[in-house]
């Protein structure tokens, strides 16, 4: 596969969104195709799958599934044709979020998801992670003043410190494709840092 795989990942109210802009418009410099997508979502299926993720309740494992079903169709329909052509795929969260918030936050076993993963992505990993990082009161402080809650942004401090915990032991564990960000810093200096990891693609 010639592209390039670049997800965004973090905890609700840990900025990554913001962020964005300045990270298209380094890659844009390169003059390659640069495809801004997300998830849940990122195609017509997946948007109204997302509607559905993030405001009905259900069993974690039909939340699983539905995740992968937006997954599947998101991978086929538009990242790896772009990969293919050789463009720069951004794509805001991708499995690493199911990682995050269906096993470490909702207690699906890992195995499952696994199985999912293999099953949905066969050997195709990100080439690049960014971990927007904060720590969980900060994150809770944020989403407090904002618009109203989805129901994972809806959730406690518990659910949040086990969010954080499985995505900082997805960076550990895959160090060579993941980058964290201290995200706990003003806005300047966070965008310092995601500049000098994009810039060093
Ligand atoms: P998010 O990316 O934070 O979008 P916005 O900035 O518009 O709120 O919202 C997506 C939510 O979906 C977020 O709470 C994380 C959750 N999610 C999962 O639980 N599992 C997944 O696999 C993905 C991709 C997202």
């Amino acid at each position: 596969m010639a592209g390039l795989f670049i997800t965004l990942e973090g905890m609700d109210g840990a900025g990554k969104s913001t962020h964005i802009p300045t990270i298209l418009q380094i890659l844009a410099q390169g003059g390659r195709e640069v495809v801004s997508t997300r998830e849940p979502g990122g195609t017509p299926l997946g948007e109204e799958l997302r509607a559905l993720l993030l405001h009905r309740e259900m069993h974690v494992e039909t939340e699983s599934l539905l995740m992968f079903a937006a997954r599947a169709e998101h991978l086929q329909q538009v990242i790896l044709p772009a990969l293919q052509r050789d463009a720069i795929v951004v794509s805001d969260r991708f499995t690493d979020a199911s990682y995050a918030y269906q096993c470490g936050a909702r207690g699906l076993p890992l195995a499952k998801m696994q199985q999912l993963e293999q099953w949905v992505q066969g050997e195709l990993q990100p080439d690049l992670t960014l971990l927007f990082d904060v720590p969980v009161e900060v994150s809770l402080q944020r989403l407090a003043g904002a618009r109203t809650p989805d129901k994972f942004e809806a959730q406690g401090a518990e659910f949040f410190a086990r969010l954080r915990a499985q995505y900082l032991a997805r960076a550990a564990q895959f160090p060579e494709r993941f980058r964290v960000i201290d995200a706990h810093r003003t806005l300047d200096e966070v965008k310092k840092s995601v500049e000098e990891v994009i810039l060093s693609i």
